[in-house]
């Protein structure tokens, strides 16, 4: 039995999903500030954990922190699509090669968990509206240690509730390469899911494999 970690947003959940749904109005401008909206929520974590000054903030607030820059960075000012576009992101499409990966772990009794910057309470809610609850044995948030990723003390955090014993035991996938940078440092062996086909990254860093999607992880 082995411990996989699933990184949620970006590599289980598409957060562009919720723009995509809830966006029409914002007509050409959609893309961009889908794009803008996730970078901005990213930048304010590394900061804050680069700053020690995340305690007390969560990855909700700086959800919603981004998408009010994002907006306001394109000109839009309508509070409804706002509040509309915070709800989605409680219901995200989950990616078509998910379900099937998850269950091919659980069949092979593998043990499942997220670890993810989300709440409890946004990550709850997005593995329900997405029926992945009964593939996915626990959730591990960032939210105990006042920090986000990379911050080396929130993957030792991961560990510790895994059930693995040493770092090397647990595969950590995650689509976002800085996030996989993290993993790899820790010592985690670490799957990229470049399913965009982006070019690789932090060098120094490289995961176990890069795979194109999740149907490709090794069990
Ligand atoms: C997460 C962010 C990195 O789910 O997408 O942790």
């Amino acid at each position: 039995m082995t411990s996989y970690l699933f990184d949620a947003y970006g590599t289980l959940f598409d957060v562009h999903s919720a723009i995509a749904r809830e966006g029409k109005a914002l007509g050409e401008k959609a893309a961009a500030i889908s794009a803008l909206w996730r970078a901005k929520q990213l930048e304010y974590s590394w900061v804050l954990s680069a700053m020690a000054a995340s305690e007390g903030v969560d990855f909700e607030t700086l959800t919603a922190r981004g998408l009010d820059f994002a907006l306001a960075a394109h000109g839009v000012a309508d509070d409804a699509l706002r509040a509309r576009l915070l709800s989605a992101y409680d219901h995200l499409d989950a990616y078509p090669d998910v379900r099937e990966a998850l269950v091919r772990l659980k069949q092979a009794s593998h043990r499942t968990a997220v670890f993810t910057n989300g709440t409890r309470r946004m990550v709850e809610k997005a593995i329900a509206a997405a029926k992945l609850g009964d593939l996915i044995d626990t959730i591990i948030t960032v939210e105990p240690c006042g920090a986000f990723k990379p911050v080396e003390a929130v993957y030792a955090h991961a560990l510790a509730q895994s059930g693995a014993r040493l770092a090397g035991d647990v595969r950590f996938v995650s689509s976002n390469r800085w996030d996989v940078a993290g993993g790899v440092r820790f010592g985690f062996t670490t799957y990229w899911i470049n399913r965009a086909g982006m070019p690789d990254e932090y060098p120094t860093q490289a995961p176990a494999q890069i795979l194109g999607s999740l149907s490709e992880l090794p069990i």
